[in-house]
């Protein structure tokens, strides 16, 4: 299998970690894509006609994505614990939560394009805050959830670490834990796990 990603896609690392918590690491062959919305990268649009990463290519040449496929595809595997729960109302809760992270995610890299890529002159600050608005009611909600966490690992724990993660790598003057104790305090437990230390953004 070979893995389109690159160092700093928190949807990348999403899979990174989950290859990881899989033991399925050694697996994939890991492709480093270096592109933007401006400038796609061709062997990723070959595989994946939307251009975008993390994008898998199994060995029959069939390819996988965006990464919630990627993910659910590489938790079936492995004969370790589930990361998708199979059924009930824990499958949907951890859908949940992913689609959550996912959401934050989404709404992140828009801002990253829009206060990096985007030329000055032509940015919105009225969408900007709202976009802003829009992370900050998300992460007030895992504030209120996050007791009921606990231990547990799954998809969506996992990809709330994540995302928590690119928060932390590229809008770090928002510091997302101020006022969020409990979001803190979870998340700097998490992030001690191997999976989330071995994928560090860079
Ligand atoms: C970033 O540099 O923040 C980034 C890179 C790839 C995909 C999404 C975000």
């Amino acid at each position: 299998m070979r893995l389109h990603t690159s160092p700093a896609s928190p949807f990348g690392r999403k899979v990174m970690v989950v290859l990881h918590e899989t033991g399925l690491v050694a697996e994939v062959e890991r492709r480093d894509a270096s592109l933007t919305p401006l400038a796609p990268d061709e062997a990723v649009c070959a595989a994946n006609p939307l251009g975008k990463i993390p994008c898998l290519e199994l060995d029959d040449g069939t390819a996988l994505y965006d990464s919630r496929v990627i993910c659910e595809y590489l938790d079936g595997l492995h004969a370790g614990a589930r990361l998708f729960p199979d059924k009930g109302p824990a499958r949907f809760e951890a859908l949940r939560l992913q689609a959550l992270a996912d959401g934050i995610l989404d709404t992140a890299v828009g801002l990253r394009y829009e206060t990096f890529l985007r030329p000055e002159a032509y940015r919105w600050p009225e969408w900007i805050a709202a976009q802003k608005q829009k992370i900050a009611r998300a992460l007030d909600r895992l504030e209120r959830e996050c007791a009921g966490f606990g231990e547990r690992i799954d998809i969506g724990t996992l990809a709330i670490a994540v995302a928590l993660g690119y928060l932390d790598f590229r809008f770090a003057a928002d510091r997302w834990r101020d006022g969020r104790p409990a979001l803190a305090a979870w998340q700097a437990q998490i992030a001690e796990r191997p999976s989330l230390r071995a994928t560090l953004p860079g």
